[in-house]
């Protein structure tokens, strides 16, 4: 479904064509309805925006996505398939995210980091693994090699032998892209993957996600950043009160009256307009 990017068409309510599609996936938090409903879907080699103020339910969406969540009720697809809430099923099936707070395995190197996540994919198995058979070492081999590529893919080659601790903030939210990429993903989420970036890194973490859908996966972000989001992807969804309050091609999304309204409290400047307000707060809590 490649000739759809950046189309008009939007990734509004599931379609054949959707690597992953959500159904009225609704999440209740005993009588918080922290999700309500939201249909999506992301299309092959598709850049989805997902933004809307803090506790608009963004990661509790994606913590459905991703079978953290089991919905209270809905469906989730996968290539039409539908999704298992187990979230190591998930990975497997082909989905993979970063968190909104980094979880990397500190004092593991970035390569080690890299290379657990491998593991979803490997099939050498315990026994091949105490056995130390030759399906082991060939995919110890390849894991390794896998490991540095994606490393270099994400520009952290230099640091490879460094533990994940002593990274500075921006090369460990790469690691954790990385390490998402390690698990060969058709779709990959970002919980707010420029949080606490410079606008140099922030570019940068725009072109790397550019270079993610080129390798044919297709994104699901969320960010605070909307001229980050606004400039990036084929298509926004905005959420408020766990909600879709608005869904289009990001100039469509950019112009919506309640869109202006949820972010600025109806000024005139849309937002990622020269010098609107394009933060709400960003990031930092939350899970
Ligand atoms: N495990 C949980 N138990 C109870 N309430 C929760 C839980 N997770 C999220 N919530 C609540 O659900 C609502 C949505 O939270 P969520 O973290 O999904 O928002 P968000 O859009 O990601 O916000 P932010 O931009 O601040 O990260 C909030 O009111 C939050 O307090
Ligand atoms: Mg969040």
């Amino acid at each position: 479904m490649s000739t759809t990017i950046g189309a008009a068409a939007p990734a509004a309510a599931p379609t054949e064509a959707a690597v992953l599609s959500a159904s009225k996936v609704t999440m209740r938090f005993g009588g918080l309805l922290a999700v309500n409903a939201i249909d999506f879907a992301v299309a092959d080699r598709q850049i989805a925006g997902l933004i809307g103020p803090n506790g608009a339910g963004k990661t509790t969406f994606f913590n459905c996505l991703t079978g953290l969540y089991k919905p209270t009720s809905g469906e989730i697809r996968l290539h039409g398939r539908v999704l298992s809430s187990k979230p190591h099923l998930v990975t497997r099936a082909g989905v993979a995210r970063t968190f909104q707070n980094i979880r990397l395995f500190a004092t593991m190197t970035a390569e080690e980091n890299v290379l657990v996540a491998r593991h979803s994919r490997t099939t050498a198995g315990v026994f091949a693994a105490i056995g130390h058979g030759p399906r082991y070492h060939r995919e110890e081999r390849e894991s390794r090699e896998r490991a540095r590529e994606l490393l270099s893919f994400v520009g952290l080659s230099r640091v490879s032998g460094e533990l994940a601790r002593n990274l500075n903030y921006g090369d460990q939210r790469r690691l954790e892209i990385a390490r998402a990429l390690a698990t060969e993903p058709s779709v990959l989420l970002l919980d707010e993957p420029t949080a606490g970036m410079n606008p140099q890194e922030t570019r940068a973490a725009a072109d790397l996600v550019r270079a993610i859908r080129d390798r044919g996966v297709a994104i699901v972000v969320i960010e605070h950043d909307i001229r980050f989001i606004f400039n990036l992807c084929d298509v926004v969804t905005v959420l408020a009160r766990g909600e879709v309050l608005s869904r289009g091609v990001p100039s469509v999304v950019q112009a919506d009256p309640r869109v202006i309204e949820a972010y600025l409290g109806g000024a005139a400047d849309p937002p990622g307009a020269p010098g609107a307000a394009v933060s709400d707060g960003a990031g930092g809590g939350g899970r």
